[in-house]
């Protein structure tokens, strides 16, 4: 079977997909029966240059090219914006045709929406490389653990900002240049916000609890923390105790009964020898907790030209198989279950707590006081030499809820002398 392709979008992704369904493309037919090749292409800028692959089809900047052309079964939506890409997808579900996109912000936001159009259009609508680029994880969980009962997903979803916290830790680099520099090797967004800010990761995670847990959480229901106020002494400090400072979404059950759902993205300390404080750079890696298989972890590259084009291929081979066997239409996740969000008080961890104070007689006394009334305990505790008449006061505690942790933030708030410099989860 012939199987027509129209892309929006030949930037990064768009360009790696091309390269792959023209270079692979017999080994394609061969395990798929089917001969994938793009029929058309749609871009914002046509005077821009293209290379890397023989362009053998039209590239036009008018969606209907693509919408109304009978010859293209398939949509690859890869353009990254937002507004456009909802009415481009929605019209090509509506118009039959099966969609691919790597659009994660707007399959977190309005992706219940869309599946609802696909399933009524009897069309697929995959999105494996919304998730971590290259790592396989939506498939994973869609088809892997559906017998199982996920406890926790957690990892390490944006490559820009361990790209960022890796550099610092290892090379020493200032924030500023090492966020240019992932700029530079492009798998920062256009605009790093959204990176570093915990935002891009907040998209992923919202995905992956759909996939993991069956809920439909919205942004506002998350815990988010970027990681533009991580310092470099932070980062010292974290180190000396045996942990790296790395941003991870956790999503997990929590509660006395497990009841209850907590979604959090938040830089978070892991101890060195835990396999995500070895992922490094770009890389992503993904930990999946169930009750029945204990901990497997995905670990890949969570971003760039090749690996995401390779997941985004992943989804077009599926949609071929679903056209041979006669079988599309069916949803790519189909778990839905109602889970309260935890309260303050369920969200337990232990912590790593930095506190300035004045560097007078009693000063630690009255810190240790008020963790104490706030029964927040110490496993650790280290003080490094005053500076400016200021000293710093770094600290291991027990595990402590986020609702003691509130109490600290009110108490210290309006003592003096006293500041809450940073607060961090330890991840185990
Ligand atoms: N900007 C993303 C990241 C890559 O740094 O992980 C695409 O999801």
């Amino acid at each position: 079977m012939d199987i027509g392709i129209g892309l929006f979008g030949l930037g990064t992704v768009g360009s790696g997909v091309v390269k792959i369904l023209q270079e692979n493309a017999d080994q394609i037919t061969k395990r798929t029966g089917s001969r994938l090749s793009v029929k058309h292409a749609v871009v914002h800028n046509l005077n821009k240059e293209r290379t890397g692959f023989i362009q053998n089809f039209p590239i036009t900047d008018n969606a209907t090219d693509i919408l109304n052309n009978p010859d293209i079964q398939i949509v690859v939506e890869v353009m990254g914006t937002l507004d456009q890409a909802y009415d481009i997808i929605k019209r090509a579900l509506n118009a039959k045709k099966h969609v691919v996109t790597a659009n994660k912000d707007l399959i977190a936001s309005r992706g219940q929406e869309l599946v609802t159009i696909a399933e009524t259009n009897g069309v697929d609508l995959f999105f494996e490389a919304a998730v971590a680029g290259g790592i396989p994880i939506l498939r994973t969980l869609s088809t892997s653990f559906t017998a199982d009962e996920i406890s926790r997903v957690a990892g390490i979803i944006n490559g820009t900002s361990n790209f960022i916290l890796t550099q610092m830790t290892t090379n020493n680099l200032a924030y500023a240049n090492a966020l240019k520099l992932a700029q530079d090797m492009g798998f920062a967004e256009s605009d790093p916000t959204n990176d570093v800010e915990g935002f891009d990761a907040a998209y992923k995670l919202i995905i992956l609890s759909n996939f993991a847990f069956g809920v439909q959480p919205v942004l506002g229901d998350l815990a988010i923390t970027g990681i533009a106020n991580v310092t470099d002494a932070d980062i010292a400090d974290a180190n000396a105790f045996g942990y790296a400072i790395k941003l991870l979404g956790v999503a997990q059950r929590v509660g006395d009964t497990k009841e209850a759902i907590s979604i959090e993205v938040s830089p978070q300390l892991v101890p060195f020898s835990h396999p995500l404080a070895t992922v490094h750079n770009e890389n992503n890696a993904v930990l999946v907790n169930g009750e029945s298989v204990g901990e497997v972890m995905l670990y890949g590259p969570g971003a760039g030209e090749m690996p995401t084009a390779n997941s985004v291929l992943s989804d077009l081979t599926n949609v071929a198989t679903d056209l041979a066997l006669n079988t599309p239409g069916h949803p790519f996740n189909s778990f839905n279950q109602d889970l309260d969000l935890a309260k303050p008080s369920q969200r337990i961890a232990r912590r790593f707590i930095v506190v300035e104070v004045d560097d007078t007689p009693g000063a630690m006394y009255s810190v240790t006081g008020m963790f104490a009334a706030a029964k927040i305990s110490f496993t650790d505790l280290k003080q490094t030499p005053a500076a400016n008449g200021t000293a710093r006061m770094v600290a291991l505690t027990h595990p402590a809820s986020d609702a003691q942790l509130n109490v600290i933030k009110t108490t210290i708030r309006n003592a003096d002398g006293i500041n809450l410099a940073a607060e961090y989860k330890l991840f185990s």
